[in-house]
Protein backbone atom coordinates (compact mmCIF):
# COMPACT_ATOMS: atom_id res chain seq x y z
CA UNK A 1 0.00 0.00 0.00
CA UNK A 2 0.76 2.83 0.41
CA UNK A 3 -2.73 1.03 0.26
CA UNK A 4 -4.79 -1.55 2.48
CA UNK A 5 -6.29 -4.35 2.38
CA UNK A 6 -5.92 -8.63 3.84
CA UNK A 7 -5.78 -9.99 0.25
CA UNK A 8 -2.01 -11.49 1.14
CA UNK A 9 -3.48 -13.50 4.31
CA UNK A 10 -3.66 -16.80 4.00
CA UNK A 11 -5.90 -19.64 5.13
CA UNK A 12 -3.58 -22.19 6.44
CA UNK A 13 -3.36 -24.48 9.76
CA UNK A 14 0.49 -23.38 10.27
CA UNK A 15 -0.81 -19.76 10.54
CA UNK A 16 0.73 -18.64 13.86
CA UNK A 17 0.22 -14.91 13.74
CA UNK A 18 -2.22 -13.03 12.02
CA UNK A 19 -2.56 -9.10 12.27
CA UNK A 20 -5.28 -8.38 10.38
CA UNK A 21 -6.29 -4.02 10.14
CA UNK A 22 -4.29 -3.12 13.19
CA UNK A 23 -4.29 0.43 13.55
CA UNK A 24 -1.93 2.54 16.12
CA UNK A 25 -2.61 5.97 16.66
CA UNK A 26 -0.63 7.85 19.25
CA UNK A 27 -2.64 11.26 20.52
CA UNK A 28 -0.05 14.16 21.09
CA UNK A 29 -0.73 18.18 21.60
CA UNK A 30 -2.26 19.25 18.58
CA UNK A 31 -3.20 16.72 16.63
CA UNK A 32 -2.76 12.44 16.54
CA UNK A 33 0.07 10.54 15.16
CA UNK A 34 -1.10 7.93 12.62
CA UNK A 35 2.05 5.55 13.52
CA UNK A 36 0.09 2.47 12.01
CA UNK A 37 -2.68 2.93 9.76
CA UNK A 38 -4.51 -0.76 8.67
CA UNK A 39 -1.75 -3.18 8.58
CA UNK A 40 -2.16 -6.74 7.80
CA UNK A 41 0.03 -9.29 7.84
CA UNK A 42 0.77 -13.47 8.79
CA UNK A 43 3.27 -15.10 10.03
CA UNK A 44 2.80 -19.28 9.57
CA UNK A 45 5.51 -21.66 11.38
CA UNK A 46 9.17 -21.75 11.13
CA UNK A 47 8.68 -19.35 8.64
CA UNK A 48 10.54 -15.48 8.19
CA UNK A 49 8.79 -12.36 7.90
CA UNK A 50 10.89 -9.41 7.18
CA UNK A 51 9.66 -6.00 7.49
CA UNK A 52 11.02 -3.35 5.83
CA UNK A 53 10.63 0.33 5.39
CA UNK A 54 12.56 3.68 5.97
CA UNK A 55 12.90 5.32 9.45
CA UNK A 56 9.16 6.59 10.85
CA UNK A 57 7.00 4.15 8.86
CA UNK A 58 5.82 2.45 11.67
CA UNK A 59 8.07 -0.50 11.72
CA UNK A 60 8.63 -0.92 15.84
CA UNK A 61 5.02 0.28 16.84
CA UNK A 62 4.00 -2.62 14.01
CA UNK A 63 6.07 -4.69 16.22
CA UNK A 64 5.61 -3.35 19.64
CA UNK A 65 1.29 -3.81 19.06
CA UNK A 66 1.73 -7.10 18.30
CA UNK A 67 2.68 -8.32 21.26
CA UNK A 68 0.05 -5.63 22.88
CA UNK A 69 2.27 -3.40 23.92
CA UNK A 70 0.80 -0.63 23.36
CA UNK A 71 -2.41 -2.73 22.64
CA UNK A 72 -3.24 -1.64 19.18
CA UNK A 73 -6.55 1.20 18.73
CA UNK A 74 -8.16 -0.88 16.74
CA UNK A 75 -7.60 -4.21 14.80
CA UNK A 76 -7.26 -7.64 15.47
CA UNK A 77 -4.23 -9.88 16.19
CA UNK A 78 -4.64 -13.59 16.40
CA UNK A 79 -1.91 -15.74 18.19
CA UNK A 80 -2.58 -19.47 17.52
CA UNK A 81 -6.02 -18.60 16.95
CA UNK A 82 -7.07 -16.27 19.83
CA UNK A 83 -7.75 -12.94 19.45
CA UNK A 84 -4.86 -11.38 21.97
CA UNK A 85 -5.92 -7.64 21.71
CA UNK A 86 -8.78 -9.08 24.08
CA UNK A 87 -7.34 -10.81 26.79
CA UNK A 88 -5.66 -8.90 29.96
CA UNK A 89 -4.64 -9.39 33.14
CA UNK A 90 -3.14 -13.46 33.70
CA UNK A 91 -4.94 -14.58 30.34
CA UNK A 92 -2.79 -12.10 28.47
CA UNK A 93 0.54 -12.83 30.66
CA UNK A 94 0.28 -16.36 29.61
CA UNK A 95 0.85 -15.48 26.36
CA UNK A 96 3.74 -13.23 26.99
CA UNK A 97 6.52 -15.41 27.22
CA UNK A 98 5.70 -16.88 23.95
CA UNK A 99 6.81 -13.73 21.78
CA UNK A 100 9.55 -12.39 22.40
CA UNK A 101 11.73 -8.82 21.34
CA UNK A 102 14.91 -8.41 20.69
CA UNK A 103 15.82 -4.74 20.03
CA UNK A 104 18.57 -2.71 18.26
CA UNK A 105 20.74 -1.60 20.84
CA UNK A 106 21.94 -4.62 22.60
CA UNK A 107 24.09 -2.87 25.16
CA UNK A 108 21.53 -0.49 26.52
CA UNK A 109 18.57 -3.22 26.31
CA UNK A 110 20.80 -5.43 29.57
CA UNK A 111 20.21 -4.85 32.77
CA UNK A 112 24.13 -3.15 33.56
CA UNK A 113 23.81 -3.92 37.29
CA UNK A 114 23.39 -7.94 36.46
CA UNK A 115 25.50 -10.46 35.85
CA UNK A 116 25.07 -12.12 31.98
CA UNK A 117 23.74 -15.31 33.79
CA UNK A 118 21.49 -13.20 35.82
CA UNK A 119 19.87 -11.65 32.90
CA UNK A 120 19.34 -14.84 30.93
CA UNK A 121 18.02 -15.96 33.90
CA UNK A 122 15.89 -14.21 34.87
CA UNK A 123 12.83 -14.89 32.30
CA UNK A 124 12.78 -18.23 34.26
CA UNK A 125 12.42 -16.66 37.57
CA UNK A 126 10.01 -14.32 36.37
CA UNK A 127 7.46 -16.68 34.26
CA UNK A 128 8.96 -20.21 35.67
CA UNK A 129 11.10 -23.15 34.35
CA UNK A 130 9.53 -24.47 31.16
CA UNK A 131 10.18 -27.68 29.17
CA UNK A 132 13.16 -26.55 27.33
CA UNK A 133 15.05 -24.74 30.02
CA UNK A 134 15.66 -24.38 33.67
CA UNK A 135 18.22 -22.61 35.98
CA UNK A 136 20.37 -25.74 35.78
CA UNK A 137 20.54 -25.24 31.88
CA UNK A 138 21.52 -21.95 30.98
CA UNK A 139 24.79 -22.61 30.75
CA UNK A 140 24.13 -25.23 28.05
CA UNK A 141 22.13 -22.29 26.47
CA UNK A 142 25.01 -19.83 27.02
CA UNK A 143 27.24 -22.01 24.59
CA UNK A 144 24.40 -22.74 21.71
CA UNK A 145 24.69 -19.24 20.98
CA UNK A 146 28.43 -18.64 21.48
CA UNK A 147 28.80 -17.02 24.83
CA UNK A 148 31.23 -19.03 27.06
CA UNK A 149 29.59 -20.09 30.07
CA UNK A 150 32.95 -19.47 32.18
CA UNK A 151 31.83 -15.81 31.46
CA UNK A 152 28.38 -15.67 33.31
CA UNK A 153 29.10 -13.54 35.88
CA UNK A 154 30.29 -10.90 33.81
CA UNK A 155 28.84 -7.83 33.37
CA UNK A 156 27.17 -6.50 29.85
CA UNK A 157 29.43 -3.24 29.48
CA UNK A 158 32.28 -6.02 29.86
CA UNK A 159 30.87 -7.33 26.52
CA UNK A 160 31.24 -6.15 22.86
CA UNK A 161 27.82 -5.58 20.90
CA UNK A 162 28.03 -8.47 18.90
CA UNK A 163 28.65 -10.58 22.16
CA UNK A 164 25.67 -8.57 23.86
CA UNK A 165 22.94 -9.37 20.96
CA UNK A 166 23.71 -12.98 21.26
CA UNK A 167 23.20 -12.77 25.07
CA UNK A 168 20.03 -10.73 24.06
CA UNK A 169 18.81 -13.92 21.85
CA UNK A 170 19.69 -16.36 24.58
CA UNK A 171 17.52 -14.14 26.95
CA UNK A 172 14.49 -14.74 24.61
CA UNK A 173 15.13 -17.69 23.81
CA UNK A 174 14.99 -19.23 27.41
CA UNK A 175 11.42 -18.78 27.48
CA UNK A 176 10.68 -21.18 24.49
CA UNK A 177 8.88 -18.69 22.62
CA UNK A 178 7.20 -19.11 19.81
CA UNK A 179 8.27 -16.32 17.84
CA UNK A 180 10.89 -13.88 17.97
CA UNK A 181 10.18 -10.16 16.80
CA UNK A 182 13.85 -9.09 15.88
CA UNK A 183 13.57 -5.01 15.21
CA UNK A 184 16.56 -3.62 13.94
CA UNK A 185 19.03 -6.35 15.92
CA UNK A 186 21.96 -5.53 13.36
CA UNK A 187 21.80 -2.21 12.46
CA UNK A 188 23.64 -1.01 15.31
CA UNK A 189 26.63 -3.32 14.86
CA UNK A 190 29.89 -3.39 12.71
CA UNK A 191 29.34 -5.23 9.43
CA UNK A 192 31.53 -7.71 9.96
CA UNK A 193 29.70 -8.76 12.84
CA UNK A 194 26.31 -8.00 10.92
CA UNK A 195 27.00 -11.81 9.54
CA UNK A 196 27.21 -13.41 12.36
CA UNK A 197 24.52 -12.62 14.34
CA UNK A 198 22.18 -13.09 11.30
CA UNK A 199 23.94 -16.59 10.89
CA UNK A 200 22.93 -17.34 14.81
CA UNK A 201 19.29 -15.85 14.64
CA UNK A 202 18.90 -18.63 11.48
CA UNK A 203 21.13 -21.78 13.37
CA UNK A 204 18.41 -20.66 16.54
CA UNK A 205 15.77 -20.55 14.46
CA UNK A 206 15.80 -24.03 13.05
CA UNK A 207 17.43 -25.94 16.29
CA UNK A 208 14.59 -24.32 18.68
CA UNK A 209 11.35 -24.36 16.34
CA UNK A 210 11.17 -20.54 16.37
CA UNK A 211 9.01 -18.49 13.69
CA UNK A 212 10.91 -14.82 13.22
CA UNK A 213 9.83 -11.01 12.45
CA UNK A 214 12.94 -9.45 11.30
CA UNK A 215 12.53 -5.75 10.89
CA UNK A 216 15.12 -3.24 9.22
CA UNK A 217 15.20 -0.18 7.42
CA UNK A 218 17.82 -1.91 5.06
CA UNK A 219 16.35 -4.37 2.33
CA UNK A 220 19.86 -5.82 1.44
CA UNK A 221 20.01 -7.50 5.15
CA UNK A 222 16.53 -8.41 5.03
CA UNK A 223 16.82 -10.27 1.65
CA UNK A 224 18.65 -13.18 2.96
CA UNK A 225 17.37 -14.13 6.29
CA UNK A 226 13.65 -13.81 5.08
CA UNK A 227 11.19 -15.86 3.21
CA UNK A 228 8.57 -13.30 2.84
CA UNK A 229 8.71 -9.82 3.10
CA UNK A 230 6.48 -6.97 3.65
CA UNK A 231 7.21 -3.42 2.48
CA UNK A 232 5.77 -0.69 4.49
CA UNK A 233 5.51 3.28 4.09
CA UNK A 234 4.11 5.94 6.60
CA UNK A 235 2.13 2.73 8.04
CA UNK A 236 0.63 0.91 5.46
CA UNK A 237 1.79 -2.18 3.37
CA UNK A 238 3.22 -1.50 0.18
CA UNK A 239 4.12 -4.86 -1.12
CA UNK A 240 4.24 -8.41 0.31
CA UNK A 241 6.21 -11.50 -1.31
CA UNK A 242 8.84 -13.91 -1.13
CA UNK A 243 11.78 -12.81 -0.51
CA UNK A 244 13.12 -14.12 -4.03
CA UNK A 245 10.12 -12.76 -5.96
CA UNK A 246 10.24 -9.53 -4.30
CA UNK A 247 14.32 -9.09 -5.44
CA UNK A 248 13.55 -10.07 -8.81
CA UNK A 249 10.18 -8.90 -9.86
CA UNK A 250 9.87 -5.56 -7.14
CA UNK A 251 6.48 -4.30 -8.47
CA UNK A 252 5.73 -0.77 -5.68
CA UNK A 253 7.08 2.13 -7.10
CA UNK A 254 8.78 2.64 -2.98
CA UNK A 255 9.93 -0.88 -3.30
CA UNK A 256 12.03 -0.12 -6.41
CA UNK A 257 13.06 3.44 -5.01
CA UNK A 258 14.36 1.15 -1.97
CA UNK A 259 16.36 -1.40 -4.35
CA UNK A 260 18.08 1.43 -6.49
CA UNK A 261 19.00 2.47 -2.96
CA UNK A 262 20.92 -0.22 -2.21
CA UNK A 263 24.86 0.13 -2.82
CA UNK A 264 26.32 -2.01 -5.82
CA UNK A 265 23.17 -4.14 -5.85
CA UNK A 266 22.52 -6.01 -8.99
CA UNK A 267 18.97 -5.32 -9.62
CA UNK A 268 16.83 -4.49 -12.85
CA UNK A 269 15.17 -0.76 -11.47
CA UNK A 270 14.79 2.27 -13.14
CA UNK A 271 13.81 4.46 -10.30
CA UNK A 272 15.68 6.80 -8.86
CA UNK A 273 16.84 6.83 -5.01
CA UNK A 274 14.65 8.23 -2.58
CA UNK A 275 14.84 11.68 -2.00
CA UNK A 276 13.33 14.34 0.51
CA UNK A 277 11.67 13.17 3.74
CA UNK A 278 8.43 11.65 4.65
CA UNK A 279 6.09 13.67 5.36
CA UNK A 280 4.22 14.17 9.01
CA UNK A 281 2.11 11.38 10.50
CA UNK A 282 0.08 13.30 11.83
CA UNK A 283 -1.30 14.89 8.78
CA UNK A 284 -0.52 12.16 5.86
CA UNK A 285 -1.63 12.28 2.45
CA UNK A 286 -4.48 11.51 1.06
CA UNK A 287 -5.13 8.35 -1.20
CA UNK A 288 -1.66 6.33 -1.48
CA UNK A 289 0.16 7.62 0.92
CA UNK A 290 3.55 7.59 -1.31
CA UNK A 291 1.72 9.78 -3.74
CA UNK A 292 3.86 12.83 -2.39
CA UNK A 293 7.30 11.32 -3.74
CA UNK A 294 6.16 8.82 -6.63
CA UNK A 295 7.63 8.94 -10.06
CA UNK A 296 4.22 7.61 -11.40
CA UNK A 297 1.87 9.26 -9.25
CA UNK A 298 -1.97 10.37 -11.16
CA UNK A 299 -4.61 11.91 -9.70
CA UNK A 300 -6.13 8.85 -9.07
CA UNK A 301 -3.28 8.66 -6.99
CA UNK A 302 -3.46 11.38 -4.79
CA UNK A 303 -7.46 10.32 -4.04
CA UNK A 304 -8.09 6.67 -4.11
CA UNK A 305 -6.36 4.16 -1.86
CA UNK A 306 -4.83 1.51 -3.77
CA UNK A 307 -5.84 -1.96 -2.21
CA UNK A 308 -4.19 -5.14 -2.83
CA UNK A 309 -3.80 -7.40 -5.29
CA UNK A 310 -2.24 -10.16 -6.52
CA UNK A 311 -0.04 -9.61 -9.40
CA UNK A 312 2.14 -13.10 -9.17
CA UNK A 313 1.20 -15.79 -7.60
CA UNK A 314 1.51 -15.14 -3.61
CA UNK A 315 2.84 -11.49 -4.78
CA UNK A 316 0.41 -8.76 -3.91
CA UNK A 317 0.87 -5.18 -4.22
CA UNK A 318 -1.11 -2.00 -3.62
CA UNK A 319 -0.55 0.11 -6.51
CA UNK A 320 -2.71 1.87 -9.08
CA UNK A 321 0.02 1.81 -11.72
CA UNK A 322 2.54 -1.31 -10.37
CA UNK A 323 5.19 -2.13 -12.34
CA UNK A 324 4.58 -5.53 -13.62
CA UNK A 325 6.58 -6.20 -16.74
N1 LIG B 1 4.95 6.79 21.84
C1 LIG B 1 4.82 7.56 20.76
N2 LIG B 1 4.17 8.74 20.80
C2 LIG B 1 4.03 9.52 19.70
N3 LIG B 1 4.48 9.17 18.47
C3 LIG B 1 5.13 7.99 18.38
C4 LIG B 1 5.35 7.12 19.49
N4 LIG B 1 6.03 6.02 19.07
C5 LIG B 1 6.24 6.20 17.75
N5 LIG B 1 5.71 7.37 17.33
C6 LIG B 1 5.71 7.91 15.95
O1 LIG B 1 5.12 6.90 15.15
C7 LIG B 1 5.76 6.85 13.86
C8 LIG B 1 6.32 5.45 13.65
O2 LIG B 1 7.41 5.26 14.56
P1 LIG B 1 8.23 3.89 14.65
O3 LIG B 1 9.20 4.04 15.75
O4 LIG B 1 7.26 2.77 14.74
O5 LIG B 1 8.96 3.85 13.25
P2 LIG B 1 10.13 2.91 12.75
O6 LIG B 1 9.77 2.47 11.37
O7 LIG B 1 10.41 1.86 13.76
O8 LIG B 1 11.36 3.91 12.64
P3 LIG B 1 12.94 3.63 12.89
O9 LIG B 1 13.45 2.94 11.63
O10 LIG B 1 13.52 5.00 13.04
O11 LIG B 1 13.09 2.77 14.10
C9 LIG B 1 6.80 7.94 13.88
O12 LIG B 1 6.20 9.09 13.30
C10 LIG B 1 7.07 8.16 15.35
O13 LIG B 1 7.51 9.47 15.60
S1 LIG C 1 1.65 4.93 -8.77
FE1 LIG C 1 0.17 5.87 -7.38
S2 LIG C 1 -0.60 4.19 -6.13
FE2 LIG C 1 1.31 3.49 -7.08
S3 LIG C 1 2.90 3.95 -5.60
FE3 LIG C 1 2.80 5.70 -6.98
S4 LIG C 1 1.41 7.11 -5.96
FE4 LIG C 1 1.11 5.12 -5.02
MG1 LIG D 1 12.08 1.33 14.86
Amino acid sequence: MAGTGTAHLRESDDVLVRVENMVVEFPISGGTVHAVSGISFDLVEGETLGIVGESGCGKSTTARATIQLPKPTSGSVHFHGDDITTLSGDRLRKVRPQLQMIFQDPISSLNPRRTVREIIGEGLKVWGENDSWSLDTIDLLMESVGIDPRYGERKPHQFSGGQCQRISIARALVLDPKVIICDEPVSALDVSVQAQILNLLEDMKARYGVSLMFISHDLSVVKNISDRVMVMYMGKTCEVAGADDLFDRPTHHYTRALMAAIPGADVNVDEQVLEGELPSAIDPPSGCRFNTRCPAATDECRTDEPQLREVALGHFVACHHPVTS
